[in-house]
């Protein structure tokens, strides 16, 4: 019974992340993080919904009221620099202190952000970025970025099933979209 019960409330998450997160996902410029590894073999993109799912998962063991629609975008879009950083190039210098700057940028160009979806971004590398989160939405993406950044490196425990399948339930989302355009 409580199997069953946990089953049904990570798919409730996965389905709350489709529906904050859709016009992220299914945008063309995000669809390029699908090219950037981020950690180990994990892509950008993956990494991205993985720290997304975890945020919201985090909001609902430790009961923290917050606000979903900017906590999904927000995570969505917290690395969204948009470049293979592994690569050899001038301007990836000092990539970690900077990458939260540059996603920001790239998302403003993209997307109407509020507030809280932009604190999100910028701030998400506390503690190397020193300035200090101003939101709980913003904390729990910084946790949740590390947590998923840490199994990602040592290939263990990850939400990798949990990003297969909103992966699969984006892929019906987009076939729907298509067939009614
Ligand atoms: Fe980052
Ligand atoms: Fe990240």
């Amino acid at each position: 019974m409580k199997q069953k019960q946990k089953k049904r409330e990570k798919a409730e998450l996965e389905s709350l992340l489709l529906y904050h997160g859709e016009e992220i996902l299914l945008s063309g410029q995000m669809q390029r993080e699908k090219l950037f590894i981020q950690h180990g073999t994990v892509s950008c993109f993956d990494h991205s919904v993985a720290v997304a799912y975890t945020s919201l998962r985090l909001a609902v063991w430790w009961r923290i009221k917050v606000d979903r629609r900017s906590l999904v975008r927000g995570a969505l879009l917290h690395d969204y620099f948009l470049y293979d950083w592994h690569e050899a190039d001038d301007s990836h210098r000092l990539h970690g202190f900077r990458h939260a700057k540059k996603a920001l940028l790239n998302a403003r160009e993209d997307f109407r952000l509020n507030a809280k979806e932009e604190d999100i971004i910028v701030k998400h590398m506390f503690p190397l970025n020193l300035s200090l989160p101003r939101y709980r939405e913003s904390v729990l993406v910084i946790l949740a970025d590390k947590w998923c950044a840490l199994t990602e490196i040592l290939a263990v425990f990850s939400v990798v099933h949990r990003v297969k399948a909103i992966k699969a339930k984006l892929q019906k989302a987009a076939s729907r979209i298509l067939s009614t355009a």
